[in-house]
């Protein structure tokens, strides 16, 4: 009895000891199409924005843990019906947002996941980057960087006759990897997608973002005036049956 008491007073002293510093952390599962969960630097995105596309599914996601600035989550989702995207469920940092492209020296990421289907799955796994012409202001350019093509395509402005995305360059070498770019418009910003070439899957992602947007601003794509708008990691989700584990995660922008 002693010991039991003497038990709950030390796990009772621990939390006045730390103080502030006790958040309990959101690790329930939410569901809503545009739920948010903050938590440290992040906020996990429901975003299911395309969701009226789907004849049925579902789509959650629950942060699992957070120690600093490394996050984990998990977004099980299942969408039948259409062939548009449904779902982008990510991880948003909300730190050193709004900064100018010329002011950022580094963005050091380190992205581990892994993606368990069943049946055909149409989707990827990527960072989805926005620019924006003033501090603050609306979409310019959309930078996306995918660590893995599940039977989907880039948006493109150009198409073999196999209904293949054409990449305007292939094989550059960034971040450790050789990429192939693909150029196109969305309706409302220019899309520049980076995917790996050869079809190859990158589970575990170290490697800084700043390089795919300075080669971008090399190439003249994106002007070096623009300023970082949004940083998301997440998985695009078209069709099929998955679950996206991201067991460690993590962004910073220098
Ligand atoms: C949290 O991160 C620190 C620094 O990287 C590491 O030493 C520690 O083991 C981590 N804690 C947990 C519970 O994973
Ligand atoms: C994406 O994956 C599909 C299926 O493996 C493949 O047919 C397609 O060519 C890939 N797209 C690109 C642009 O690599
Ligand atoms: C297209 O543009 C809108 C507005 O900027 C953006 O929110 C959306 O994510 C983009 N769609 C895709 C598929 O990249």
């Amino acid at each position: 009895m002693h010991s039991f008491k003497s038990t709950l007073l030390s796990a009772f002293l621990l939390l006045l000891c730390s103080g502030t510093h006790v958040h309990a952390l959101d690790t329930s599962s939410h569901c809503g199409d545009y739920d948010s969960v903050t938590a440290g630097q992040y906020s996990l995105l429901l975003d299911q924005w395309g969701k009226s596309d789907a004849s049925s599914g579902s789509n959650c996601a629950a942060i699992t843990s957070l120690n600093g600035t490394t996050i984990a989550w998990k977004n099980p989702w299942k969408w039948a019906g259409g062939n548009k995207i449904k779902s982008y469920t990510n991880m948003q940092l909300n730190k050193g947002m709004n900064k100018g492209l010329k002011t950022i020296s580094s963005i050091p990421t380190t992205w581990k996941w892994s993606h368990s289907t069943s049946g055909n799955v149409v989707a990827n796994v990527a960072f989805d980057i926005f620019t924006s012409t003033t501090p603050g202001g609306d979409n310019h350019n959309e930078i996306m960087i995918w660590l893995a093509n599940f039977s989907a395509g880039p948006i493109c402005s150009s198409y073999n006759a196999y209904g293949i995305a054409v990449a305007v360059a292939s094989s550059i070498s960034l971040a450790g990897y050789t990429w192939d770019l693909h150029v196109g418009w969305n309706g409302s910003n220019n899309v520049y997608s980076f995917l790996p070439s050869n079809g190859v899957i990158i589970t575990k992602f170290s490697g800084d973002l700043n390089v795919f947007i300075k080669y971008l601003r090399g190439r003249g794509s994106i002007s070096s005036s623009e300023y970082l708008k949004t940083l998301q990691a997440g998985t695009e989700a078209t069709s099929g049956t998955a679950t996206l584990t991201a067991s460690a995660y993590s962004v910073v922008v220098n």
